[in-house]
């Protein structure tokens, strides 16, 4: 299956027909919804306990359903990476976020800990860094002034540095960051290239291909389109050559964790979310195609209407990240449906209504299509006003910091019809 398209890779993940003999000729993956595995022996148990963590053995240690999961999700961030890349799942986003950056912070690994990030984050990821890596465990968080600047970049590295982070785009602004950049000079600093690439999935981005690193993303939008079960994934590109750090995670960074802190630290995927996710993964490129074409009509109606003030979509030409979109977001194998390869530019389209704050929360009560939620990327459009809910914690915090405009709604665009969707962001501005 290495050879595999990438629709292939999500519709069969390695569910394959050696695979389902094994459970009864099942066409789907099964559910394996047991906490631990029974064996015929002792010395079978002994065996399976022995081997080195990618067994079944206890559910917190492996799960058949969750692997399946972990290498259909690899095999699609891995997708034309030239490297061996695994992955490791977890409970939430967050925890992928926690795991892949937590180990790195080593007090063994040097001298005291810093890390370099763009500003421009989910607000619980600024909370991680900020409260519980800088204020309890005394890292040095360094946020980058401009994370377009590699130069801002750069200034900010040093020996103590653990590693550089970014999500590409960001949740709300949609920004982007210069990753075969970054990934060049965490190359030159033996240091990882982090990035979350929730907002993009591997249909649009694939940070790895790029040069990155570590991708991290939450399971529990895109990928989880239905909107039924939260998860995260790590996946690393294996051979890091890290500074510092421990030669089995530079070797296997994703395996590692999952072999060490996940199964100690325990923030393990439930297997009947892996199985969940397993069903909405396998249409993911269709899904974020259609999603991402309705967005990109529904950012330009926007930035048509004369009650809009500003609109954020990197697919505009008006956007600050537009050029590096342009260059880097396609979608997959869109080159061999008979044309060039196409750009898309993702689901996420953020506006400022005029008149402010009060007239944001207008416009949020009069939809009626659009569902007020704060979840992102699922088939149903959501909108949200993310200074008041997603990312107040982090602005009550800093406001300085990244602004998230109180008066800017951000709509998730799901899989209705162009039409209908316009329709009802016309109807909750007419007036404006
Ligand atoms: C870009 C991004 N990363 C990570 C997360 C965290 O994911 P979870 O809620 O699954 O922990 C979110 C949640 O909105 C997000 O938007």
């Amino acid at each position: 299956m290495t050879h595999a398209r990438f629709t292939t890779l999500a519709v069969s993940g390695s569910y394959d027909h050696a695979e389902a003999a094994r459970h009864l000729g099942s066409l789907s993956e099964p559910a394996h919804l047991a906490t631990a595995q029974s064996f015929p022996s002792m010395e079978a148990m002994l065996a399976a306990t022995a081997e080195d963590g990618d067994g079944w053995v206890y559910a917190r240690r492996g799960n058949p359903t969750v692997r399946l999961l972990e290498q259909t999700v690899a095999a699609l961030e891995g997708y034309r990476v030239d490297a061996e890349v695994s992955a490791a799942l977890t409970a939430t986003g967050m925890g992928a976020i926690t795991l892949a950056t937590m180990p790195l912070l080593s007090a063994a690994a040097g001298p005291k800990p810093n890390i370099v990030a763009s500003p421009q984050c989910y607000g619980s990821t600024t909370m991680v860094f900020d409260k519980r890596y800088g204020e309890e465990r005394d890292v040095d968080v360094r946020w980058v002034g401009d994370p377009l600047s590699v130069e801002d970049w750069a200034g900010l590295v040093d020996d103590g540095t653990r590693f550089l982070y970014a999500e590409v785009p960001s949740n709300p602004t949609v920004q982007l960051v210069d990753i075969p950049a970054l990934a060049a000079l965490a190359r030159q600093a033996r240091i990882p290239l982090i990035v979350d690439a929730t907002l993009a999935t591997p249909a649009l981005l694939r940070p790895l291909a790029l040069g990155a690193d570590v991708v991290v993303h939450s399971l529990t939008k895109a990928a989880g389109a239905s909107g039924r079960s939260m998860g995260g994934a790590v996946i690393a590109r294996h051979g890091l050559g890290l500074r510092g750090q421990p030669e089995e995670l530079s070797a296997d960074y994703a395996g590692h964790l999952r072999r060490g802190s996940l199964r100690d630290m325990g923030a393990v995927l439930s297997p009947f979310n892996a199985w969940t996710i397993l069903a909405d993964i396998r249409e993911l490129r269709g899904r974020v195609d259609t999603m991402s074409r309705t967005a990109h009509g529904v950012a330009e109606y926007l930035a048509r209407h004369p009650g809009v003030v500003e609109v954020f979509y990197p697919g505009l030409e008006s956007h600050r990240s537009h050029h590096i979109a342009r260059r880097d977001m396609w979608l997959v194998d869109s080159e061999l449906d008979g044309g060039e390869a196409e750009n898309r530019f993702g689901f996420l389209v953020c506006f400022r209504p005029a008149g402010g704050v009060r007239a944001a929360h207008e416009v949020m009560d009069r939809l009626g299509l659009v569902w007020r939620a704060n979840n992102l990327g699922q088939v149903r459009s959501t909108a949200t006003i993310p200074g008041a809910t997603t990312h107040k914690q982090a602005a009550d915090a800093d406001p300085a910091r990244a602004p998230v405009p109180p008066d800017m709604v951000r709509l998730s665009i799901g899989i209705e019809h162009l039409d209908d969707i316009v329709g009802d962001l016309d109807q909750a501005l007419r007036g404006r």
